[in-house]
């Protein structure tokens, strides 16, 4: 194929509204729903509402815009654009797409197919009167430890496989046919759908404790790194930075886009969603709270079991329209999940498409079959401690080091001067040099003290009290490995280096 001919193909968002609603559909996910309320509450309510909005501030704006004005410049995925920034920095672009892909979303695409499964169990409040065992003993049926595996759990492989059937139908449908289409769809929807479940919430009795709780500031906790790590690390997740993917979408974009407008836009309603849907959920939390006569503090066990223990209970004792609630609350996740799931098969999938010009549909169709085959392993009846443990590791480690190794290589081998300049061509909202300070130096300072802290805790104490063996072969190794598999991949020849597609433009 010649490279006039390959310039030619690059697919491009049908719509402005197209592209902002599949990056606002990228960013809002499970990560929203599900992770944020209940960090929000276990770092003190309104105290880690202030660390998420500096981490906002801080860095997810500045490298919302790096990421988006990197895309639209070199016009390809992660590793063909940290490829034109320097040919030896290509393997970060490669690690970002693989530890995202051959990680991140095959325990993603497990907690989608727990919410499909949960979604038909709401039709008839199918979690029995106590949520809390069902959930682990019956639904999960949750081995003693991460390397009793046993066999796996039939009703979340087979959900696990109309997720990856879904997640493959519209990554192969193309940006304009399948990401664009299918975010036309499912964001208005989603917004619909958690609009009445908050509004419904926020009128339950016992709903203004909650709410309380959420936004009434602990500020001594502001004292302790764990929260501000949780922050900084939610503010990668949520804002799906680090992953590779706002830069393919970027990619997409033409020539004149509004990169700085578009990168604000992105970042807050994302963040606006999260606060708004905390409403809901801690509303519930209060009513819960007030009908079972317990403390907040009591109603809420972990992570996990925000969604899928405390909320079905909850349900339960809704007096009107339980199951109706139960529907819309899962259905609202199974979306969320999904508007993510695709972006981040789009990642990788792309970043294949560029470097080895396989066609798209054999590329997604090879890749959602082993995305699959590599999500059942948490399937198994271990496999909420491997989600934990992997997650753990990617996020907190993975992703804030692709932040720092983002924020080296354009702030200091590419130089922010240049890509500024690029961005400001196009934008009505013009960066100045404070945007440049803020990706050479801030950024990454701020990120790697966080990221020493969270070395110093984890080296004091097994994270979630597992065994070192486990935390070191699937926490740890986790990253080793997709490291190594980014560095052979980055040494292959591309059919057309990426520095030749920008020139020739
Ligand atoms: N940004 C996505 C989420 O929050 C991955 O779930």
């Amino acid at each position: 194929m010649s490279k006039d001919v390959f310039i030619h193909h690059r697919p491009q968002w049908k719509s402005h509204i197209g592209f902002l609603l599949a990056a606002i559909g990228s960013a809002i996910g499970l990560g929203n729903i599900w992770r944020f309320p209940y960090l929000c509450y276990k770092n003190g309510g309104g105290a880690f509402l202030i660390s998420y909005f500096t981490a906002l501030l801080i860095v997810g704006i500045p490298l919302m815009i790096l990421e988006i004005g990197l895309g639209h410049k070199m016009k390809g995925s992660a590793p063909a654009s940290m490829a034109v920034v320097s040919k030896k920095w290509e393997w970060l672009g490669w690690w970002q797409v693989i530890f995202v892909m051959f990680g991140i979303i095959m325990y993603y695409s497990v907690v989608i197919s727990w919410c499909l499964n949960y979604f038909f169990l709401s039709f008839n409040a199918g979690w029995t009167d106590n949520p809390n065992a069902f959930f682990f003993k019956q639904f999960l049926m949750l081995s003693d430890s991460p390397f009793n595996l046993r066999d796996f759990r039939m009703p979340i492989l087979f959900s696990l496989l109309g997720v990856w059937g879904m997640t493959w139908l519209i990554v192969f449908g193309g940006v304009q046919k399948g990401l664009e289409r299918a975010n036309k769809i499912f964001m208005p929807l989603l917004f619909v759908l958690t609009a009445v479940i908050v509004l419904w919430s926020i009128r339950l009795p016992g709903a203004k404790e909650g709410i309380m709780l959420y936004l009434r500031p602990d500020f001594p906790r502001l004292r302790e790194p764990g929260v501000w790590i949780d922050a900084f690390s939610q503010i990668f997740f949520t804002l799906s930075l680090g992953f590779g993917i706002m830069i393919a979408y970027a990619s997409y974009l033409p020539k004149k886009s509004q990169i700085v407008k578009d990168s604000f836009v992105i970042c807050i309603v994302n963040c606006l969603y999260s606060l708004f849907a905390g409403l809901g959920v801690f509303s519930v939390l209060g009513y819960m709270a007030g009908t079972s006569g317990k403390d907040i503090s009591e109603v809420v066990s972990d992570s996990i079991g925000l969604a899928f223990v405390a909320y079905p209970k909850a349900i339960s004792l809704l007096p009107h329209f339980s199951k109706l609630f139960g529907v819309m609350f899962f259905a609202t996740l199974v979306i969320a999940g999904l508007s993510s799931a695709i972006s981040i098969l789009e990642a990788f999938t792309s970043a294949i498409i560029d470097k080895f010009h396989y066609p798209r549909k054999v590329v997604v169709s090879v890749l959602s079959v082993i995305g699959f085959l590599g999500s059942i392993i948490f399937t198994t009846h271990a496999g909420l401690y491997w989600l934990d443990i992997v997650d753990h590791f990617l996020t907190q480690y993975g992703l804030v080091l692709a932040g720092i190794l983002e924020c080296i290589a354009v702030g200091w081998i590419f130089k922010t001067k240049r890509l500024r300049e690029h961005i400001n061509h196009f934008s009505d909202w013009k960066l100045n040099k404070w945007w440049d300070v803020s990706i050479r130096f801030i950024c990454p300072l701020v990120l790697i003290i966080l990221f020493i802290s969270s070395l110093v805790q984890e080296l004091a104490k097994p994270y979630g009290g597992y065994s070192w063996v486990a935390i070191i072969m699937i926490g740890r190794d986790w990253l080793i490995y997709t490291l190594f598999f980014a560095i052979i991949v980055a040494a292959h020849p591309w059919k057309v280096e990426p520095k030749d597609r920008i020139i020739n433009e």
